[in-house]
């Protein structure tokens, strides 16, 4: 089997990521994790991947000219891994359209909101704010406009009586963790239609 070969983009703690480097430990797991990109150099998730022995990379948009440039050493740094897909998880960077278009199809995210519910951030306040019953995440191509992308799949967690934005966040990271390994097996096999808008 040919596995495909995948970049997970993070900030933060990788909790997803990490679902995804287990779930491709299967050896009949269609994808390999090939690297890492960070644009936080503190993001507790790359040490976690240079653990796990995968190659990573900690670049900051700040220390770039421009977006372009930033994003022009990102795409540098994703071609010597010679990629083929790349994971955003946590990645709290707005990426550019020439980017996005670049990986039109190959690029895919996990939201923690129903979409298109909630597209952007604070997503559990939000749904709290609204009496929401039920709420959940989307694993989703990513396009040029924010969390617009159609999804791959979803998964719902009742909202419970009681619940603060950090219960519910909790209940549905949970989901999160098993939906975006699925969602990159049924991409990497290229089980899901190709329609990215
Ligand atoms: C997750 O809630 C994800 O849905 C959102 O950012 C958070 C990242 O968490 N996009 P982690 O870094 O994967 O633990």
């Amino acid at each position: 089997m040919i596995r495909k070969r995948v970049a997970i983009l993070i900030s933060g703690r990788g909790s997803n990521m990490s679902a995804l480097i287990e779930a491709a430990k299967a050896p009949d797991y269609p994808a390999e994790i090939v690297g890492v990109l960070s644009n936080r150099a503190a993001a507790p998730g790359l040490a976690i991947a240079a653990a796990e022995g995968i190659a990573t990379a900690s670049l900051a948009q700040s220390k770039f000219p421009s977006r372009d440039m930033f994003e022009d050493v990102m795409m540098q740094t994703l071609e010597s891994w010679d990629v083929d897909l790349i994971c955003l998880a946590g990645f709290m960077r707005v990426l550019g359209e020439d980017f996005v278009n670049r990986w039109a199809g190959r690029m895919i995210n996990i939201h923690p909101s129903l979409l298109p519910l909630y597209r952007g951030l604070h997503t559990h306040e939000r749904a709290l704010a609204d009496g929401a019953q039920v709420h959940g995440c989307t694993v989703h191509f990513v396009t040029p406009g924010l969390d617009e992308g159609a999804a791959i799949l979803q998964a719902e967690v009742p909202v419970l009586a009681g619940d603060t934005p950090e219960t519910l966040a909790a209940r549905i990271l949970i989901e999160e963790h098993r939906i975006y390994p699925e969602a990159l097996r049924l991409l990497a096999l290229g089980a899901i239609p190709a329609t990215p808008q």
